[in-house]
């Protein structure tokens, strides 16, 4: 589509912001670590509509992967991401080696805090110190007006909004809604590694999300949910739970909190797959 520019130097992405801004233009960014898909595509595509330039990152940041972690086996491919990137008009794609980001090897890394030892940090211990360090690094690398962030990574995205308000940045943070299949499976980049027999069996949570929002109370909502995705085998629970959206911290089950944010996360077979749904309930 347009002239994509391919940068893999930290100081010649910043030195193409640097002049960017000299000439009065808005940077978007979309860090991802690749693999692209739709969700993505919808990242982007707000991107290209919010800011005159659009840098997307591919970076598979081995700070954010623990021990035993599917860290070499995360799904690589650099051809057809470079293709999906050349299909929009992204102006450059920011593919940096970890020398390149990490330079001297031995950054300060960033604190999660409490929230980031919940849910997925309790599964993946370090996981959110490693996202934000790696988010952060980037920011200072991009310097962009807004970055955009995906709502299927509840956590994560409320993390980034906390680091980015309590240090002051002007990045305006833009949150882009779950893209998903047609069956309503969140599309994500883990999905590839779901056998056919995986994939079906994968459909219980969107379904078993569906069923949660016709519920009247959370407490009604994670019994709903717990027993749709008991009852699949093949699929088991690392947890399920009800969160307060402006805090995160989790809800009693009797809350009688008119909004919820259900989050939860499975094992399909070796995949671990999340998902969440915003919750009303009636008062
Ligand atoms: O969501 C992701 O793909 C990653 O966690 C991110 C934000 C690119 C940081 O590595």
């Amino acid at each position: 589509m347009s002239g994509l520019t391919i940068v893999t130097s930290s100081a010649q992405m910043s030195d193409i912001v640097a002049r960017w801004k000299s000439q009065g233009e808005s940077v978007a960014f979309v860090p991802t670590m690749g693999s692209l898909h739709e969700g993505h595509g919808a990242l982007i595509q707000r991107a290209t509509e919010l800011a005159d330039r659009v840098v997307v990152s591919i970076f598979v940041n081995p700070l954010q992967f623990g021990k035993g972690e599917d860290f070499d086996s995360y799904p690589r491919d650099r051809e057809a991401d470079e293709a999906f990137v050349r299909n929009s008009a992204v102006d450059v794609l920011f593919m940096p080696s970890v020398d390149e980001v990490y330079p001297s090897g031995q950054e300060t890394t960033v604190s999660a805090g409490p929230v980031g030892e919940r849910f997925e940090g309790a599964s993946r211990p370090g996981h959110f110190d490693g996202v934000l360090t790696v988010v952060k690094r980037l920011f200072a690398i991009v310097s962009p007006d807004f970055a955009l962030f995906g709502r299927k990574d509840a956590q994560q995205l409320f993390l980034v909004e906390s680091m980015v308000r309590s240090e002051g940045s002007p990045i305006t943070i833009v949150p882009i809604d779950t893209v998903r299949a047609p069956d309503g499976l969140a599309l994500s980049s883990r999905n590839t590694n779901l056998s056919a027999d995986e994939r079906a069996r994968a459909r219980v949570i969107p379904e078993a999300l569906n069923e949660a929002e016709a519920t009247p109370t959370l407490s009604a909502a994670l019994a709903a949910v717990r027993q749709r995705l008991h009852a699949t085998p093949g699929v088991v629970i690392d947890y399920v739970a009800g969160v307060d959206p402006d805090t995160y911290r989790e809800l009693d089950e009797g809350s009688l909190a008119s909004e919820a944010t259900l989050i939860l996360a499975v094992r399909v077979g070796n995949t671990r797959l999340i998902d969440n749904r915003r919750l009303h309930f009636p008062q």
